[in-house]
């Protein structure tokens, strides 16, 4: 498929001080769309000007959430390139997430170059600041005008770019995480493992809940017995217990983060032990009062490695690695970052240069 361009005249100006971009508030000049129909596939790919789109208010995804999306970023490295980290597996997860909400599937090489094409236009907007880079956003939507529910005829397949700063305003400073006792994130053969907007929408209540006890995030249990845990929902979960690096096994309600996958393969290279499992919130209580629970650290593309100082879980406070960095969370965030950056040898593959 031929890629339409239409380039904006009026270009915005760049944020000056890139220290204080915050996450996903600022826009680039340009964006990427295609739609869907029924019968004719994807269609009308092209590079307009970032700006409003024209939806009926009777458009399914504002009704029943007929919606997916993906996160990654484009990374600025030393010597002013850019490159991605494994946005094959973003493109790729999509499609599995597609098949789950009824959304027709994508060519994932097309959708790659698509992205490049548009990050060639977008160049200038991938920050040079240690710790930023371009927060590249692609999603799909429902679009037909119809109130009843059924899998819809016509969808936009879109891609927004946001140069971006840390997810967290606490950077790698270890976060505070809340365990739900009262709500549940996803259950099996629901859609935890899907990047649907409803897994997000119903961690709201939640999150509300947790900043409300000064807490930044929700770690979700199963949603069955509320015994086993299965993730922050911005990001996955990693327990260091005893030298043992444990997370949650993908059951279907938990995100196959590619973040995670990343750190799982990086942390066995070094020699870790490393093991996808159930793991209870009792398990994790008994090895904090053992003195056994070493770390416990998130994985996700927008938060990258987020240690965890503190975890509460009822009335129980657990202050983890005396609330500092412990050494495998830094150990893979230096790896990570690293190689995103390029400031490391790419020795497992996982980087996309874009060309001049
Ligand atoms: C990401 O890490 O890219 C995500 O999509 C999570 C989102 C909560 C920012």
């Amino acid at each position: 498929m031929e890629i339409r361009y239409e380039l904006s005249k009026n270009l915005k100006e760049k944020p000056t001080d890139e220290t204080k971009l915050g996450f996903g508030h600022v826009f680039t000049d340009h964006m990427f769309i295609m739609d869907y129909d029924t019968g004719m596939g994807w269609h009308d790919a092209r590079i307009v000007p970032y700006g409003n789109i024209e939806l009926s208010p009777a458009a399914m995804c504002l009704h029943y959430g007929q919606e997916i999306f993906e996160g990654l970023k484009a990374y600025r490295t030393a010597d002013g390139k850019i490159q991605l980290f494994r946005p094959d597996e973003n493109f790729k997860r999509m499609n599995v997430s597609a098949e789950r909400m009824v959304i027709p599937q994508i060519d994932e090489e097309f959708c790659l170059k698509a992205l490049m094409e548009l990050l060639k236009i977008e160049k200038d907007w991938v920050p040079h600041t240690d710790g930023t880079s371009l927060y590249i956003r692609p999603f799909i939507i429902s679009c037909d005008p119809y109130v009843g529910v059924r899998p819809a005829d016509h969808y936009m397949f879109i891609i927004i770019l946001s140069p971006s700063g840390a997810y967290y305003s606490t950077g790698l400073n270890p976060v505070k995480i809340y365990v739900e006792q009262k709500y549940v994130r996803a259950v099996r053969g629901g859609t935890g493992f899907a990047k649907t907007a409803a897994n997000y929408a119903i961690s709201l209540a939640g999150q509300d809940e947790a900043h409300k006890q000064d807490y930044e995030q929700v770690l979700w249990l199963d949603g069955v017995e509320q015994k086993y845990v299965e993730e922050v929902g911005s990001m996955n979960i990693f327990f260091v217990i005893d030298g043992e690096v444990i997370t949650p096994l993908l059951t279907g309600s938990v995100l196959p983060g590619i973040t995670r996958k990343s750190a799982i393969e990086i942390c066995k290279k070094k020699g870790y032990k490393v093991s996808e499992r159930r793991i209870s919130i009792q398990e994790i209580a008994d090895a904090y009062d053992n003195g056994k629970l070493q770390e416990v650290f998130g994985t996700g593309t927008a938060a990258v490695i987020s240690p965890v100082g503190h975890l509460k879980w009822g009335d129980k406070i657990m202050t983890i690695n005396d609330n500092k960095i412990g050494e495998i969370s830094q150990m893979l965030y230096d790896t990570l970052t690293g190689i995103q950056y390029g400031k490391l040898p790419d020795e497992f593959g996982w980087i996309y240069k874009l060309e001049d």
